[in-house]
């Protein structure tokens, strides 16, 4: 059955660039038809064939795109509380990589947990985000390391979409780390298990997009480019953990792929903004990940914003770097930490966000688009990135339904 509707509101941030700051428009009017905005603009100016349709009434809320998470790792076995006391103890997120803990322990936990137990986890920290107002999820493989692992994990992201009212994108990271049957031979990770495994998951039909982790503790940028080759073969876009703790230049490479995005990117430099400009590659913020490690070096946002770089902010919810499930903390985390305005953390998760994932009928509201909406009890849109630990949400669409 196709519902039709008129969305009333004294407020929406359409997130549209160009015209008024974060789209704001008063007295709002949004025309819904099944899973589709038809219609979008003041209610005076609301057209003739929709004045008949049913009209919803949100009073004095704001309306704004639902919520876009465009990096996360939520699919994983185990948690790392114990490495947390580590690193109050003293030890670095690198010291423990090195020594064989990090990455590699959520793959020991995630190669031995079931299908079952990875789903009903993962839906535990998807719900925390959908009732924030999420409506669009990344989930990235990469605790896998083998083609087994890396299988179940794809299967279980697509299973998120199927049991839950949201959108998935999935992520191949085979290059996530190295997995200790490899350990004196990543080249051989690289060429016997992790281009087969993007192949094989790729024929199951399990990836929207490839992604890596180029850094010291990981893979270098020709181990990286491998992987990028296969995946540009295969027509998959790119994405790259890079520049998190040293510049290896990942961003360069990436963008040298036509990247949807380079992540985390404390360390980028001049000449890797400039490429990410010149590509069209957003910039993908992870305030989480950059507070749970202490991090100091702050990513390049006045540079990234001279050269007109995109930029999202996500999650990067994983059980070590950033054990993190809400969007509204991200933004708060973005503007306290990153010196972001308010409008640019909601461009960040929504507008920026879709860009990074590659969509194009979500992150804005605007006709043709999705019907996906959060609507919030608050009055001005600064207030969803000022608060801290406060969830205003009144009520989230998905494609038009609740
Ligand atoms: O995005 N940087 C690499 N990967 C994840 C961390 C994963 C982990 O520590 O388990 C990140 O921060
Ligand atoms: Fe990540």
């Amino acid at each position: 059955m196709t519902r039709k509707a008129v969305l009333l509101s004294a407020r929406m941030a359409t997130m549209s660039e160009g015209g008024t700051p974060y789209g704001l428009c008063r007295d709002a009017a949004i025309a819904v038809n099944g899973a589709k905005i038809v219609w979008v603009g003041e209610r005076q100016d609301l057209p003739p064939e929709y004045v008949d349709w049913p009209v919803e009434d949100f009073g004095e809320r704001l309306i704004t795109p639902a919520l876009i998470d465009a990096h996360t790792h939520v699919v994983f076995g185990g948690n790392r509380a114990t490495e947390f006391e580590m690193r109050l103890n003293g030890a670095s997120y690198e010291d423990i990589a090195r020594a064989g803990g990090g990455i590699l322990s959520t793959v020991n936990a995630t190669r031995s947990a079931s299908a079952e137990m990875l789903l009903s986890d993962a839906l535990t920290r998807v719900d925390a985000l959908i009732a924030e107002g999420v409506s669009t999820l990344e989930v990235k493989s990469g605790y896998g390391l083998d083609t087994e692992t890396e299988l179940k994990m794809l299967r279980v992201a697509r299973r998120i979409g199927e049991s839950r009212p949201i959108r998935v994108k999935s992520s191949f990271l085979g290059a996530h780390a190295v997995p200790p049957e490899y350990a004196e031979c990543p080249d051989d990770y690289i060429r016997e298990v992790c281009i087969p495994t993007l192949r094989a998951t790729h024929a199951e039909g399990l990836v929207d997009a490839v992604d890596g982790f180029c850094e010291g503790i990981a893979f270098n940028p020709a181990q990286i480019a491998l992987v990028f080759d296969v995946a540009q073969e295969l027509d998959l876009s790119v994405k790259l953990h890079a520049e998190q703790l040293s510049n290896l230049g990942g961003a360069q490479l990436a963008a040298s792929y036509g990247a949807l995005s380079a992540d985390h990117i404390e360390y980028l430099d001049a000449n890797g903004v400039s490429a990410m400009a010149k590509a069209g590659t957003t910039a993908v913020l992870l305030p989480g990940a950059f507070y749970t490690l202490r991090e100091t070096q702050v990513p390049p946002v006045d540079l990234l914003r001279q050269h007109q770089v995109p930029m999202a902010l996500a999650t990067d919810c994983n059980p070590g770097s950033s054990p993190l499930t809400s969007l509204l903390l991200t933004m708060n985390m973005g503007c306290t930490l990153f010196r972001l305005t308010p409008e640019e953390a909601l461009a960040g998760v929504t507008r920026n966000a879709a860009r990074a994932l590659g969509i194009n009928d979500a992150g804005t509201l605007a006709p043709g688009h999705r019907a996906d909406l959060a609507i919030w009890n608050v009055t001005h849109p600064a207030e969803l990135a000022y608060r801290v630990g406060f969830n205003p949400l009144h009520k989230r669409l998905f494609g038009g339904i609740e």
